[in-house]
């Protein structure tokens, strides 16, 4: 393994920490600055680590130390903060979604292809055992050809707890588009890209109200739907329909189920990294539990930054943009569909990424 990559942070927010911790135990990648709007947020941020400079954005995208930015930003602000990135020469690794919309998102892959650098994009969640552990059974044939899928997330909404949830009722926002990248980079993962997709969406209330922090009790607009349903049409024929609320209670069904010809699964929740897998196939009595077979081991956010780091130039990371970009395209088309109440075909699609081997997080990535 080489010199780890020296990553600039921009945007120091409620999962940043997360990204600190995993950073620390990733031998590919080294912290060396970090910048938010909110100086004082930034620093706070890295007090736990000592020796990681607090710059202002201009300053750390001009930082000739820095080869990666990582965008922890407001997905409004995720297509200016790589744009600036890219302008200085480095390669970008997004939190999701990649963009607030495909337009600005296609502008951020345009520039990195000229400018001949990389762009990652999350969730990474799906390097980890859980995805990994499905996706190789579906590969060996565990439930022969896959023809459906279900993937279901709803809950009351993020502002019970996000002292700041503002930006999840926004364009950009709403379930879908920040929950949705977790179940369908999962989806396309497993099945495959998506050609065609349709859609039906509604919203239950004008406003919400922060639960928690110094703003709790204030209210919040609602600009975007928050029950969001759908039908997505792979490429391989197999169907995968949706269901992405911010406006329930709670739920008994499995995140994600895979019906093939000879079996089904249940797949864990794409939002974590780890978690059971199930199976039950024809002529075997009720549910079984795989053994782990794929997959980082006791990963977390920011694995997908080191696959980044240790791809090769011209190789196109596991996380990465063209993936991260369709499925954006999927979600935008999807929520065309519901608006225009008519099928929409995409225009984009994208490779599976390569499978993960079982391996230790800090392990050397084979490609
Ligand atoms: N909070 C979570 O649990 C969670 C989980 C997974 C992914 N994410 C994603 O991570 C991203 C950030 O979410 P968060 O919850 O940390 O948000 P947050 O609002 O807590 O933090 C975002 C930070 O970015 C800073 N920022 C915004 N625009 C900026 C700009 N132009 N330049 C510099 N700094 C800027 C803000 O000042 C703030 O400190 C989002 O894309 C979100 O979808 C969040």
């Amino acid at each position: 393994m080489g010199e780890p990559v020296n990553v600039g942070v921009v945007g120091c927010g409620a999962i940043s920490a997360q990204y600190f911790r995993t950073i620390e135990r990733l031998p590919q990648v080294r912290l060396v600055a970090v910048a938010d709007l909110d100086p004082d947020r930034a620093g706070e941020a890295v007090r736990p680590y000592p020796g990681t400079d607090v710059l202002g954005v201009a300053e750390l995208m001009a930082d000739p130390r820095i080869d990666v930015v990582l965008n922890l930003t407001v997905p409004a602000a995720h297509a200016e903060i790589a744009l600036q990135a890219i302008a200085a020469g480095k390669d970008v690794y997004c939190e999701k979604p990649l963009a607030a919309n495909v337009a600005d998102a296609a502008r951020v892959l345009r520039a990195a292809g000229e400018a001949g650098v990389r762009v990652g994009c999350a969730p990474d969640t799906v390097l980890g055992t859980g995805t990994q552990t499905a996706r190789m059974a579906i590969d060996h044939g565990l439930i022969g050809r896959p023809v459906a899928a279900t993937a279901t997330m709803l809950t009351p909404g993020h502002e019970r707890w996000h002292p700041n949830p503002d930006f999840y009722y926004a364009p950009g926002g709403g379930p879908l588009l920040d929950m949705g990248p977790y179940y369908v980079t999962c989806l396309v993962t497993l099945l495959g890209p998506v050609t065609r997709v349709v859609g039906a969406s509604g919203r239950t209330r004008a406003k919400r109200t922060i639960g928690s922090g110094p703003r709790q009790g204030e209210e919040v607009p609602v600009k975007v739907d928050t029950h969001v349903t759908g039908v997505l049409v792979h490429e391989s024929g197999a169907l995968s329909t949706l269901v992405m609320s911010f406006d329930g209670v709670a739920t008994r069904s499995p995140n994600i189920e895979v019906h093939g010809e000879k079996g089904s699964l249940v797949v864990p929740d794409p939002n974590h990294f780890d978690g059971a897998v199930l199976a039950s196939v024809l002529g075997e009595e009720g549910w079984r539990e795989l053994p782990v077979s794929a997959g980082y081991v006791e990963a977390g956010r920011g694995v997908g930054l080191a696959d980044l780091a240790s791809a090769g130039s011209g190789a196109e990371p596991r996380a990465g943009g063209s993936l991260a970009f369709h499925v954006l395209d999927v979600m935008e088309s999807l929520l065309d569909a519901a608006r225009s109440g008519t099928a929409v075909t995409l225009a984009s699609t994208c490779e599976r990424p390569l499978p993960v081997p079982l391996r230790p997080l800090a392990g050397e990535l084979d490609r």
